[in-house]
């Protein structure tokens, strides 16, 4: 049977208090709508229409970023519910088969449940059918009105509700499948009579049942699946459950995750089984982790590839790429176009940036590397600069297999280290260094004997100098001299 897909993303969300539209506010790295539009994705309907409104323009163009097989409708004044999908269906034209319709703020919602009630709905012949819960505070949610033979007689929305209604505890998850035609019908016999004077999307099933067609019901089968995102405390509450839920999903296949509730997993991650997540943990994106690797404690990965048996520690890496085996951290910083090859290591206070380091090489402390090539088995000493910018443009730096930089050296680009060569240390290495050579770049050492006692006669310094040249029996008759 034809299937569409309605979403219902024109509403304002005023409690949300906010300049963003209320499906556009992330949750775990994907928008409210992004969520609804991915549970619906695997249906492979023929068509997905999304009801835009309030700020449609930018609605719209985050549509054509996340999902620019669906079609933005607009619905220029927000109407109510059941104007909204009037509008929809007047614009997609010949909609024939089974419609889906959605709310766009039930994030949590999953595929096999539109997929269950798609099916409850045609199996039953239905005209429509409709999503429930039963919540123990339904708060100002529709309630589901059913007959002495438990029937569905209505939807109700809270504010039209008496008291009798109001105690009911099955709500309206705002998810529902229709037949067409029989939607088309009674969208046309809609009207305003109610507490919100809008045309009320829930008001086709009373229509429908005094069509004499049949309706049905099919209850999700977890509460969560229902909630929908109406404030900021919700959006936090929903990011949560959903959090757990990609967790529960990891650890099941074989993932350890030490604390679940500080790790925080986008749903597009993908980690291998025996990979270790420690605490405060954020991965995000297209990130992957590979097997037996351990990320974390308090790591940051966005779109970034982890290696098998990686180590990565209190770090933040960007579009960068970690070899297996590789180590990284405590307190390093990879940005986009960072490769690390195999059994390499980027330690403490480092930064890395569009460079990539071979087999075994290593920058271990107080570093920055940007926009350099550097070979295998190579060490980097403490506290090294490559000096990529020179304010115009960013040039490459170009080290070589085995190279040994001393101590606070800074190679200035574009410079290239051949194979096997060094630098000593405090070098500001600005020209090519031939492989094997040692580069020397800075001024040799004077020492200027007894300077502190002419400059600081009296100071502490110079009375421990002179209590040291003592002690070594080379202090002069009158130190006081030396110059
Ligand atoms: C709606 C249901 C209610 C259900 C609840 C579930 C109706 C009349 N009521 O109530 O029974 O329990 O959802 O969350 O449908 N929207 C439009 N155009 C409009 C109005 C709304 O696109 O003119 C969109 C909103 O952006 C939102 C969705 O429709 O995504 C639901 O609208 P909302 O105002 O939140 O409906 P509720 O009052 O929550
Ligand atoms: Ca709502």
């Amino acid at each position: 049977m034809a299937r569409t897909v309605i979403i219902l993303a024109a509403g304002e969300g005023k409690r949300m208090k906010s300049q963003l539209p209320k499906v556009l506010h992330p949750l775990l790295g994907r928008s409210l709508v992004g969520h609804v539009l991915a549970a619906a994705e695997p249906l492979s309907a023929e068509r997905t229409a999304v009801v835009v409104g309030h700020k449609a323009e930018q609605v719209t163009e985050h549509l054509a970023e996340i999902a620019p097989q669906a079609r933005p409708v607009l619905q220029a004044e927000q109407l109510g519910t059941g104007h909204a999908v009037r509008v929809a269906l007047d614009a997609l034209e010949d909609v024939t088969g089974t419609v889906l319709v959605v709310n766009a703020d039930v994030p949590l919602l999953r595929t096999a449940t539109l997929t269950a009630l798609i099916e409850r709905h045609e199996e039953d012949a239905a005209a429509a059918t409709v999503l429930t819960a039963v919540m123990a505070e339904p708060g100002n949610l529709g309630r589901i009105v059913r007959d002495a033979e438990g029937g569905l007689a209505a939807i109700v929305e809270a504010r039209d509700a008496d008291a009798e209604q109001l105690a009911i505890r099955e709500i309206n998850a705002g998810v529902y499948a229709f037949e067409a035609d029989a939607l088309r019908d009674a969208l046309g016999k809609l009207t305003t009579h109610n507490a919100q004077g809008e045309e009320y999307l829930t008001d086709v099933f009373g229509l429908l049942l005094a069509a004499g067609r049949r309706l049905a019901v099919h209850t999700a089968p977890a509460v969560e699946e229902t909630l929908g995102c109406n404030d900021r405390a919700e959006l936090a509450r929903l990011g949560a459950l959903l959090r757990d839920r990609i967790n529960d999903g990891h650890m099941r296949a074989g993932v350890t995750i030490v604390d679940p509730a500080s790790t925080w997993i986008e749903p597009a991650v993908t980690i291998e089984p025996d990979a270790v997540i420690e605490p405060n943990t954020q991965l995000k994106g297209a990130t992957s982790v590979a097997a037996g690797a351990v990320v974390g404690p308090e790591v940051t990965l966005v779109d970034t590839v982890v290696g098998e048996r990686a180590e990565v520690v209190k770090a933040h890496a960007v579009l960068a790429e970690i070899g297996p085996q590789a180590k990284v951290g405590p307190y390093a910083y990879l940005r986009p176009g960072t490769t690390l090859g195999v059994k390499s290591k980027v330690g403490t206070f480092v930064e890395v940036k569009n460079s990539s380091l071979g087999e075994g090489t290593k920058v271990p402390h107080l570093s920055y590397v940007g926009d350099a090539t550097v070979g295998d088995f190579t060490n980097i000493g403490a506290a090294n600069v490559v000096a990529n910018y020179n304010w115009r443009s960013k040039s490459r730096t170009i080290i070589g297999s085995h190279v040994n930089t001393g101590s606070d050296s800074v190679l200035v680009a574009p410079v290239t280290l051949g194979d096997g060569s060094s630098t000593a240390a405090g070098s500001v290495v600005d020209a090519d260094v031939p492989p094997g050579a040692l580069a020397v770049a800075r001024e040799r050492q004077v020492n200027k004997e007894g300077w502190i006692f002419k400059r600081r006669p009296d100071s502490a310094a110079a009375q421990a100098a002179q209590a040291a040249l003592d002690a070594a029996g080379t202090a002069d008759e009158d130190p006081a001299d030396q110059r």
